[in-house]
């Protein structure tokens, strides 16, 4: 399984891919306009950082400028991954930007018939959104079994994303599930990290080493 870290927090990013925990980035408009700084310069430094599928968000709504669009993004790295919006227009450009060779991860899925749409027109990536559908009382994760077994049955060879990952157990279900890549927000990550019992360990054994003769 792949881990992504979903942010634009250049420190963050450095942090876990130093920590080598992690695949590859995710980002999207708004964790850009959250990092407060230049779109360009922000790709650039996590280009520099990250050695692996780093993903950034088209944002027009006509096809033939979704694949302009992604031409000039794929110019910051050979890691670029264009995320394309799960439209009509935007599997359209999907379908043009795979016969060039240029990856897409289709964005803002929320149902099984979407991820066989988008994996038809030759995505990349899924990105299926289980926090967001969460929220809305339904049960996201249902939707990444359901998908998982679509692509399995015909060896789609798009990969499913679970995005919107809100806690550490949707990780953890996303796993069970058998989802190629988790993208995780870094406050995830830390809760996945630590443990109450581990630092309570961590104290006693040091305690106990203080009353250990050593020569
Ligand atoms: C995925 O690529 C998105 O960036 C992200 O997971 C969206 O999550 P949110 O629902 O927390 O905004």
């Amino acid at each position: 399984m792949e881990f992504f870290i979903d942010t634009a927090e250049i420190t963050q990013i450095r942090k876990y891919w130093n920590m080598g925990i992690i695949d590859g980035v995710t980002t999207n408009p708004t964790l850009i306009a959250r990092s407060g700084r230049d779109f360009k310069q922000v790709v650039a430094e996590i280009a520099e950082v990250v050695k692996g599928p780093i993903s950034v968000e088209a944002v027009s709504s006509e096809a033939s400028e979704l694949i302009s669009e992604a031409k000039e993004i794929v110019k910051f790295s050979e890691h670029i991954v264009v995320k394309i919006p799960m439209t009509a227009e935007g599997l359209k450009a999907v379908k043009e930007l795979s016969k060039i060779g240029i990856k897409t991860n289709v964005t803002l899925v929320f149902s099984s018939s979407q991820a066989l749409l988008a994996a038809k027109a030759g995505a990349t990536y899924v990105s299926i959104f289980v926090g967001r559908l969460d929220d809305r009382g339904h049960e996201g994760m249902e939707t990444v079994y359901e998908i998982k077994q679509i692509y399995e049955n015909y060896d789609f060879p798009s990969k499913l994303i679970v995005a919107s990952i809100r806690h550490p157990r949707h990780v953890i279900e996303a796993a069970v599930a058998g989802a190629d890549v988790a993208t995780i927000p870094p406050d995830t990550l830390e809760k996945m990290l630590s443990h109450p019992l581990t630092d309570d360990g961590l104290r006693l054994f040091a305690n106990d080493w203080e009353k250990v003769k050593k020569r």
